[in-house]
């Protein structure tokens, strides 16, 4: 397979003008390098850039080195989790850098492979894990979890109405694949509804096996002890509940954290985020029609005003 055909990168032109990296001696991370989309777009304008591509799919990891390869000592892998970009940054001996972009949640590759479990559409093993070397399986995770743990999974992360009705059925069951998994919930959910009945118990579950909202919780903070000042921070959230999550993180980084009534405000209560979208950016229609995930995508950006 074609690698890519495999993975369109959402909002490319915006992501790399808010960077800023068109030119200079730079370097990036590229939290989620993925199949390597961005990356090599960056790589391919500036020639003196330097990308830090991070992802905790090994298979993503092989593949985007491979892609990467014309790029060799431009282009620096690392396994891990996006959270861990300092450590990251440590064993390479890179003290700051100067735009980080993260673009959030599963690949085209992870939902293609059936394998992978990720997909309610292709029966598989409900596995789910990005990083399959460690961690409990989606499968795992519906067995070993009580209907009220299951519930709050699939409420919180799933946002599904019916969410403690789907736990009541499948919590503490063995489900051997998704074909069986899908049964049980088709037949509880009420119809008619919108989409697969499923859609959202899978993205709670994946969220769940993939502590996706624990990372990304550490990850902004992390982001800005990484950036130099005047360096970018990018990221493109797929649901709500990650954009809101960096939604959040950003708004408090970019204002002051000055008690009220303070006559000065000191340095270390400055804002130390400036924010560059207003809301949030878009896909536009035409990127919408030639690639459809992009249609949920939210890019935001700020950029590091104090070196602190
Ligand atoms: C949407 S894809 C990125 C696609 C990439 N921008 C491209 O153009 O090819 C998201 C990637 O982030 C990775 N990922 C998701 N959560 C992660 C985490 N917490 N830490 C590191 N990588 C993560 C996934 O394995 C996946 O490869």
């Amino acid at each position: 397979m074609n690698q890519t055909n495999l993975h369109k990168p959402v909002l490319l032109e915006e992501s790399i003008d808010y960077l800023n990296v068109a030119s200079g001696n730079k370097t990036v991370i590229d939290a989620t390098v993925g199949l390597g989309g961005h990356t090599e777009a960056m790589l391919e304008r500036n020639p003196e850039l330097k990308v830090i591509g991070i992802d905790r799919d090994a298979e993503a990891l092989r593949r985007a080195s491979q892609r990467l390869e014309p790029f060799a000592g431009r282009f620096l892998p690392f396994a891990g989790t996006y959270d861990q970009l300092l450590e990251a940054m440590n064993e390479l001996g890179i003290s700051k850098v100067d735009g980080v972009l993260a673009d959030l949640g599963v690949s085209s590759m992870q939902l293609d492979f059936p394998e992978r479990g990720f997909s309610y559409s292709q029966n598989a093993p409900l596995d789910m894990r990005m990083d399959q070397s460690q961690g409990i399986t989606a499968g795992e995770l519906i067995e070993s979890s009580s209907v009220s743990e299951l519930a709050f999974i699939i409420k919180t992360y799933g946002e599904e109405k019916f969410a403690r009705l789907i736990a009541k059925h499948i919590a503490g069951k063995k489900f051997e694949n998704s074909e069986q998994l899908n049964e049980v919930i088709s037949a509880v959910v009420p119809k008619p509804h919108k989409g697969h009945p499923a859609k959202r118990t899978y993205q709670a579950l994946r969220i769940a096996v993939n502590e996706e909202m624990d990372i990304l919780e550490r990850f902004v903070p992390n982001s800005i002890k990484a950036l130099a000042e005047g360096g970018r921070l990018v990221v493109i959230s797929y649901h709500s509940l990650e954009d809101s999550i960096v939604k959040k993180a950003i708004q408090k980084a970019s204002q002051s954290s000055s008690p009220v009534g303070l006559p000065v405000e000191l340095e270390q209560h400055r804002p130390v985020l400036k924010v560059l979208t207003r809301g949030v950016t878009r896909a536009s229609e035409q990127e919408q029609i030639e690639n459809p995930r992009s249609a949920s995508a939210r890019l935001r950006a700020a950029e590091k005003t104090e070196d602190k």
